[in-house]
């Protein structure tokens, strides 16, 4: 299983969830009922609602965005930062092991 933290905004809660390798850190963190990914679309790269700020080292160690990707940051309801990554995109693997990112202040 891979370790996944996720912060809440401001003081709010931090969660520690597993995932499995293959699954998408979206489908893991709606599995765990974490507050604050809507993921409206399902995956489908149409809606921005599970928007995520990546921590380091993860953020440079990711793959970067795909051009579909990138293109529906500029949807996001909260400020887009360069961290700023969907959550439906990122696949889960060895390499994410403690997979670090901060929830937006709201995704609508
Ligand atoms: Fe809709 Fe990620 S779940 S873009």
């Amino acid at each position: 299983m891979i370790t996944i933290r996720l912060h809440g905004p401001g003081a709010g809660e931090t969660r520690e969830i597993e995932g499995r390798a293959g699954q998408s850190l979206m489908e893991a963190a709606v599995k765990a009922n974490v507050t604050g990914i809507e993921a409206d679309c399902g995956g489908l790269l149409t809606c921005a609602t599970c928007h995520v700020y990546v921590r380091e080292p993860f953020s440079s160690t990711l793959p970067p965005p795909t051009e579909d990707e990138a293109g529906m940051l500029e949807f996001t309801a909260a400020q887009r930062r360069p961290n700023s990554r969907l959550s439906c995109q990122i696949v889960l693997d060895p390499t994410t092991q403690g997979l670090t990112v901060d929830l937006p202040p709201h995704q609508h």
